[in-house]
This record gives C-alpha cells, structure tokens and sequence, in this order.
C-alpha cells in the first residue's frame, strides 16, 4: 500500500481509503465488519464515516469492527448534516459540535478522532465560531487534525485564513465529490489545495460505483447495487455511458481496467491524499486496492483522459 501526507500536514494515509456510507443502510453489521477486516488485511489505514450515515449505524458498526485494530485506522468523520428535529440538531455551530463529537466518540469507541471533518458548510454561523470549536477540541485531544467538506474554493479559503490570522489550527484537508465523470473542482478548489497543501480526498470516487463498469447501457442495473435504486437514473444515462465506452477504449487499449483507471487518473493527482472508494463486500475492497497499485498514468495519458473527459468539468 502507498501512503501519502494529507496535504501539508505530517499525517500519512493510505492512498485507498474505504468510504462508508453503505454501512447501517445497505450493510449490516456483519456485512460491514468483514469490509472493514478486509481493508486493514490490506493496508487500508484511512476510514471515513459521519455521524449521518446510516443514520448513525456507520460509526457504530466501525467502533466495532476495528475494535482492537484502533492504533492500525486513520478514523475520520463528519459533522454538520442534519441529526434531527430542533434548532441546535445540525450545523457548524459550537453547539452542534460539541454536543455531537461526544456522540460520535461513543459510537466509534474510542477516545479520539483523526481526522474531524465540517460535512457541509453552514453559512448562518461564522466560519471563527466553528474554528475556535475545532481547535478547542484538538488541544482536548479529542480530535488530531480537522477537515472541511463540500465547500467551495472561496470558503475553504475563508477559513485557512481565518485560523492563519487568529493563529488556530486549520483545515488539513477539502472532501469534494471528484472523479473522472464530475471534475468541476477543478476550475477553483484544486489549484486553491494545491497552493494551500491541503489534501483533497475525493469522495464517490468511482461514481458510485459506475466507473467499476458493472452497469450496461441498455441493460437493467445488476439487482441490489447502489445505482438500481431510485439515485440511479441521474448517472445511469445515454452521456454518461458513452463516456464509459470512450473510458474503457483508452483503458482497454492499454491493457488496463475503467476500474483502474479511475484510481489511476485521481492518484495521478498530487493534491489527491486519499481514495475513500465505498465497498459493500470483500472482494470489492480487494479489487479496489489493486485497481489502486495497478496504473501509474503518465502525464500524457492524464491529459489523454482529461480530454475525453472535458465536458465533465462542467459538473
Ligand atoms: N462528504 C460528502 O458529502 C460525501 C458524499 C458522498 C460520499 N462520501 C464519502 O465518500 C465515500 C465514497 O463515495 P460513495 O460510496 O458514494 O461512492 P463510490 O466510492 O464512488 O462508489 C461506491 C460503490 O461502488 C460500488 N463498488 C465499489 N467498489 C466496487 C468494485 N470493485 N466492483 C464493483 N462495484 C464496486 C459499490 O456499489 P454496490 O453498493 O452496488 O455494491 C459501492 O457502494 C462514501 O462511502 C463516503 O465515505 C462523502
């Protein structure tokens, strides 16, 4: 397994993470215990939940899959998405976050939490009461480093410079959704992360799992997979698969995978810390792992992709 730095940061993650929205809806505990073995059996250090997934479940269930493993995991989770009825159940407010870190916490079973990440920005609280909140807990020791999620270039900048000019910790890490159908941080947030070293960690990497190449234009989704159901229809249509056709050509045609080619384009990418791929089995973490190692792309074949890919910048 590679390990990178998340961003400018001295934290190491592995270069495939696993993401796990699945756990608590589409996995049971079971299911998501024997996901999470087989992550660390392959170098998997870097696991991303939130407090909302699985409406609570997903932190559940990896509290007690890595339970003994705690030192081998890089555990990171979000805050911020709704938890509820009232007016202090979502948000970046130091309300919210305090109240839920302890949560989270609990379900996770541990004392302390890697990698605490804003989910989503809240533009009703200033961005220094959540900043000072973050930074209270990391000097509790409650919390190693923090990250933000879905902001936009102009607000992640707010806020590094916000911690900069009150001499706070900061954003490590931005957790956009980026893949090779949906490349719109390119045009702003990318070059912002790359100026600033903060580490992207792309999330729905695969999209959805539509660049595994599982779903057939004119075929019905495979029983049970995440696109089957009613999220489905926004990725599974006519553009999109002839963008996969285009995709596995240039893949096929150097004796690579579409799989392999969307670890190896994002890993292509400096900025890029860490792959949180979602998997619901084993054999998907295994695959996803190789896919990861398997293709080194050239800048030549980066530009190559980036071409066939362009309308997606518009995403
Ligand atoms: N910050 C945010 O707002 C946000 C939003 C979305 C996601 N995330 C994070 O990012 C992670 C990854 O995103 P994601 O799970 O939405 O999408 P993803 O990683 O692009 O796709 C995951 C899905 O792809 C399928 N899959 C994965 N590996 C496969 C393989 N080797 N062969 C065949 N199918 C495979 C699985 O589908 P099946 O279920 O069909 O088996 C899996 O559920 C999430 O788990 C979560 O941690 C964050």
């Amino acid at each position: 397994m590679e390990y990178r730095r998340l961003g400018g940061s001295g934290l190491q993650v592995s270069a495939v993470g696993l993401g796990t929205n699945n756990f608590g809806g589409r996995t049971d505990e079971a299911a998501s215990a024997a996901v999470v073995q087989e992550a660390l059996e392959q170098g998997i250090t870097m696991i991303d939940t939130a407090n909302m997934y699985g409406n609570s479940l997903s932190e559940t269930h990896i509290g007690k899959a890595i339970k003994g493993h705690r030192h081998q995991v890089i555990l990171a989770t979000k805050v911020s998405g709704g938890m509820g009825e009232g007016p202090n159940r979502r948000g970046a407010s130091r309300q919210h976050i305090m109240e839920e870190v302890e949560k989270s916490l609990q379900r996770l079973d541990t004392d302390y939490i890697d990698l605490y990440q804003i989910h989503f920005p809240d533009p009703e609280t200033p961005i220094e009461e959540t900043l000072r909140a973050l930074d209270d807990l990391v000097h509790q020791g409650k919390v190693r480093y923090i990250g933000c999620s879905n902001y936009a270039a102009w607000q992640t900048c707010e806020a590094i410079w916000t911690s900069r000019s009150l001499g706070l910790n900061s954003f490590a890490s931005a957790q956009p959704a980026y893949n090779l159908l949906n490349r719109g941080i390119e045009r702003e947030l990318m070059p912002f992360c790359q100026a600033y070293k903060v580490g992207i960690i792309p999330y729905s990497p695969l999209a959805s799992g539509f660049l595994t190449g599982k779903y057939r234009s004119g075929e019905a989704p495979p029983t049970g997979t995440r696109l089957a159901g009613r999220f489905g229809q926004r990725t599974l249509t006519e553009d999109n698969f002839s963008l996969l056709t285009r995709l596995e050509g240039f893949a096929g045609e150097r004796s690579h995978t579409v799989l392999e080619l969307a670890f190896g384009w994002l890993l292509a990418k400096p900025q890029v810390s860490t792959i949180i791929a979602g998997a619901t089995t084993r054999e998907q973490v295994k695959s996803n792992v190789a896919a990861g190692h398997a293709w080194r792309l050239t800048t030549e074949e980066v530009k190559e992709a980036d071409e066939i890919t362009k309308e997606s910048l518009r995403r």
